[in-house]
């Protein structure tokens, strides 16, 4: 040992002595075994991770130069909020970039953590003993919406008025606490500087907080009983007698910190494709990433023709509006978007079957999940396009299916019968493995060459 790193080493000790630092790191990472099998689904937990951490720096450098002010500049339509997020756009040294990267992040946030959850329900990570991961990753979930609305009316842009005006209303459709409930959200009988303010003070440090509390939560969850995997096998049932060391498993750090690598590679890529050419030629990218409206400053007098939610609560909001008014009240819509968040946090009590991964799941199982893929993305389709009679119906059809995915599961997923013979060990081919390396590499160079191409 050299010198140099006989004085590490004694720095190490003197903290290990009074902090764990070692034994944190070896039982999270270096010794944390992890499943040998994991796939490319496994990217997105840590790709989440990745989202989380750029919106947060990218947040901090927007609050630097924003204004949560509603109130309008003398002589002008233009409130001081509006102006401050154009000052950052023309203004500020990487200002647009900035902003770019962080309303496309609110975006590809939902993008992987969506991703992240179908795998979760593809591989049965909710069921036992990972139902705690699966209730605060749902936690998790409903934290990110409300903080996606809640940034999304900081630029006091049309859509941000408009879009906020008609979600808070809908709490006024709740009886007997409804109109009063909506007043409190607001702090005024309008949607006003005083919802701007509370809703920065939100966005910017208290629903953060309670996010970052959960993924610390959602994580030492997992690492308690360790991590599911394409094939539903529990490692921890098959360990070495000598080592106590999980047969099927593998050191997280180096193996699979090195294969995220890969993953994050993969997404910058894509991400900044997107940031680019958003920041380049197409601002609201065909209203996917930013809407039109939300390039015109509020106003309160002037309702936009069409106001939809950004496509991440489309399927939700498809739901809201498939409800009818009964008894001349609109709460069942709003009951009916609530359910359809909350039914997801129940899978593991709904779902009956011993069977986890997929790959053995029933005939039934697969249709179900199908069905309800197809309902899902049919509603966020249906979500952002204006009603007619014809796009209603359809959407009551999706709804239906897709309440008839979880209230159904208890009865179709009961005495279910494995499709194939469930291993005891995990399977592991080494050509499957190659054949997604190529995709991989296939789909890096697809996005380097979009990057290449918009830059
Ligand atoms: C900020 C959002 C989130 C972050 C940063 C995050 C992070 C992670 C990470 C790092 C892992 C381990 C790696 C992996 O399995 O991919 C994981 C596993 C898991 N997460 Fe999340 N997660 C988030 C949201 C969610 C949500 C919304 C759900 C579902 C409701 C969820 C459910 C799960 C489950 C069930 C596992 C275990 C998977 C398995 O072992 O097969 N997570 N999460």
């Amino acid at each position: 040992m050299s010198k140099l790193q006989q004085a590490g080493q004694q720095v190490l000790n003197w903290v290990d002595e009074r902090f764990p630092l070692t034994s944190t790191w070896k039982a999270h990472v270096s010794e944390y075994y992890a499943p040998k099998n994991f796939n490319f689904w496994y990217f997105f937990g840590s790709l989440a991770m990745l989202v989380l951490v750029i919106q947060i720096v990218t947040g901090i450098f927007l609050t630097m130069n924003y204004k949560p002010d509603g109130n309008l500049i003398p002589g002008t339509n233009i409130s001081v909020a509006f102006a401050s997020v154009e000052y950052i756009m023309r203004d500020v040294a990487g200002g647009s970039i900035i902003r770019y990267m962080h309303s496309t992040g609110a975006s590809m946030f939902f993008v992987v953590v969506y991703l992240h959850m179908f795998r979760g329900l593809v591989y049965g990570s909710y069921k036992k003993p990972r139902e705690l991961v699966w209730v605060f990753g749902m936690l998790i979930f409903l934290c990110l919406m409300a903080e996606a609305f809640l940034g999304y009316l900081l630029p006091w842009g049309q859509m941000s008025f408009w879009g906020a005006a008609v979600i808070v209303n809908l709490f006024g459709s709740i009886p007997v606490i409804g109109p009063d409930l909506s007043e409190f959200i607001r702090g005024d009988f309008v949607v006003s500087d005083a919802t701007l303010n509370r809703f920065f003070a939100l966005h910017v440090i208290a629903v953060p907080l309670v996010l970052l509390g959960l993924v610390v939560a959602h994580l030492v969850a997992l690492h308690e009983v360790g991590s599911n995997n394409p094939d539903g096998v529990e490692i921890k049932k098959n360990k070495d007698p000598k080592t106590g060391i999980p047969l099927d498993g593998i050191p997280f750090h180096p193996y699979y910190t090195v294969k995220d690598i890969l993953g994050v590679a993969v997404f910058l890529a894509v991400f900044s494709a997107i940031v680019f050419s958003v920041a380049g030629f197409s601002a609201e990218m065909g209203g996917f990433f930013l809407e039109h409206p939300n390039f015109d400053p509020a106003d309160p007098l002037k309702t936009p023709p069409h106001i939809a939610p950004v496509w991440y609560f489309t399927p939700f909001y498809a739901i809201l509006r498939a409800i009818p008014s009964f008894w001349g009240t609109q709460v069942w819509g709003v009951l009916g978007m609530g359910a359809a968040t909350v039914l997801i946090a129940f899978l593991p009590w709904l779902d009956r079957s011993p069977i986890k991964s997929i790959r053995y799941r029933s005939t039934t199982f697969k249709t179900a999940v199908v069905l309800f893929l197809i309902a899902f993305i049919g509603l966020g389709i249906l979500g952002a396009l204006p009603s007619t009679n014809v796009r209603t119906v359809i959407a009551q059809i999706f709804s239906v299916i897709y309440f008839g995915f979880f209230l159904g599961m208890p009865f179709y997923t009961k005495n279910e019968k494995p499709s194939a013979p469930v291993p005891d060990r995990v399977t592991f081919s080494t050509c499957r493995q190659k054949v997604m390396f190529f995709v991989y590499v296939a789909i890096a160079l697809g996005g380097a060459y979009l990057f290449a191409h918009t830059v």
